[in-house]
């Protein structure tokens, strides 16, 4: 079939397009320099209550993080958008392109829930498409659900509850058949051996990748996602963004981060070996009737009675997700690979329910 091109501008929705951003003191002003007296943005000049150096506002695009990110990534600093947690482009994506009660998002169930928050938010139509039962992309039924006002299809991919990466080559077929936007969601890439669709990005314009510091790089307390994505998309998303939407002290924590990425690889060898023990384990206890294989920090397993094992971890003080009742998940539990540690105190007490 042949590829369909996209035009970002038109999906874009027109009063967002021709917005005016909101022009904040650092915008009108940029260089911050000790020479400089800054009087133009009503901070307390004096400094912070705690004595660290919060008191004037931060960099409203990340400048010095970007840059950083670029070099380990390959992708120019013009294709890269943070957010606060990836949950922040995902809320855009919808104020960008989708028109509420009248254009529609596709989202193929069981997957990450804040797509669908996302669009009850913004009063959006969503529409379900299965996973096959191979947990694979349906992508005949996802091109038979969309029509003219279907503006983005979300994949998530190692997906979350099931924690499989899905089938790269249908992902394409989505990119290349669908006129929309396309976001594959890499939250768990790192915890995977499938390749990042990041190095699709200058071939399909309606690609949007997704990734986070929440995972590999155990920042999820500090609020940290990037988007990689088409120039025209990064700065839209620019335009409506709050002005300064990720704060200094993650700026400078996520500088330091990307300067030890040898400690995120020794963190990520060290789940993967962990997740292999956690499933060859659990395989040999007879109560679990299936492990799905994981491409991500957590295994689905299912069993018997989801919510009576649940209920009796919890009683020991060990919380695990029950995802009982999700679509093709009947009777799963999601457990994160944690420590060692942690894993044997989840295997002793499981073992023993
Ligand atoms: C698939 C997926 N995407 C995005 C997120 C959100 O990540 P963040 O912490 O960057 O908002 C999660 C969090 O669990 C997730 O599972």
């Amino acid at each position: 079939m042949e590829k369909i091109t996209t035009d970002i501008q038109k999906l874009i929705r027109n009063h967002i397009r021709e917005m005016e951003p909101y022009s904040s003191a650092r915008d009108e002003f940029e260089e911050v320099s000790d020479q400089n007296v800054f009087l133009d943005a009503n901070e307390n000049p004096f400094g912070t209550a705690t004595g660290e150096p919060y008191n004037r506002y931060p960099d409203p695009y990340q400048r010095a993080v970007k840059e950083k990110l670029s070099v380990l990534k390959g992708i120019p600093t013009e294709n890269i958008f943070l957010g606060n947690g990836s949950d922040e482009p995902i809320d855009l994506l919808f104020r960008a392109f989708v028109e509420p009660q009248k254009e529609n998002v596709v989202i193929l169930p069981p997957t990450y829930g804040m797509y669908q928050v996302s669009a009850a938010l913004n009063n959006v139509e969503l529409r379900k498409v299965a996973l096959t039962s191979t947990l694979d992309l349906d992508v005949e039924g996802i091109l038979n659900a969309v029509d003219n006002n279907t503006k983005i299809i979300f994949v998530c991919s190692p997906n979350n509850p099931t924690g499989n990466a899905v089938s790269s080559d249908k992902i394409i077929q989505l990119l290349e058949q669908f006129k929309g936007i396309v976001v594959v969601d890499e939250a768990y890439i790192d915890f995977s051996s499938e390749p990042s669709f990041i190095g699709k990005l200058e071939e399909y314009e309606n690609l949007v990748v997704l990734q986070t510091f929440s995972k590999a790089w155990g920042m999820a307390g500090l609020r940290l996602g990037m988007m990689f994505a088409n120039k025209q998309v990064v700065d839209i998303f620019n335009v409506i963004k709050p002005p300064y939407n990720i704060n200094q002290l993650t700026q400078e924590k996520a500088l330091e981060a990307l300067d030890n990425v040898d400690k995120v690889k020794e963190m990520v060898a060290t789940l993967l070996s962990e997740r292999q023990r956690l499933e060859k384990e659990l395989s040999e206890i007879s109560r679990v009737k299936n492990i799905f294989p994981s491409d991500a920090n957590f295994i689905l397993i299912q069993v018997e009675n989801a919510t009576d094992d649940y209920n009796k971890l919890v009683e020991q003080g060990i919380i695990i997700r029950n995802r009982a009742k999700v679509l093709l998940c009947d009777e799963g539990l999601r457990i994160s690979i944690g420590t060692p540690e942690e894993n044997n105190r989840f295997l002793e007490a499981f073992k023993a329910l």
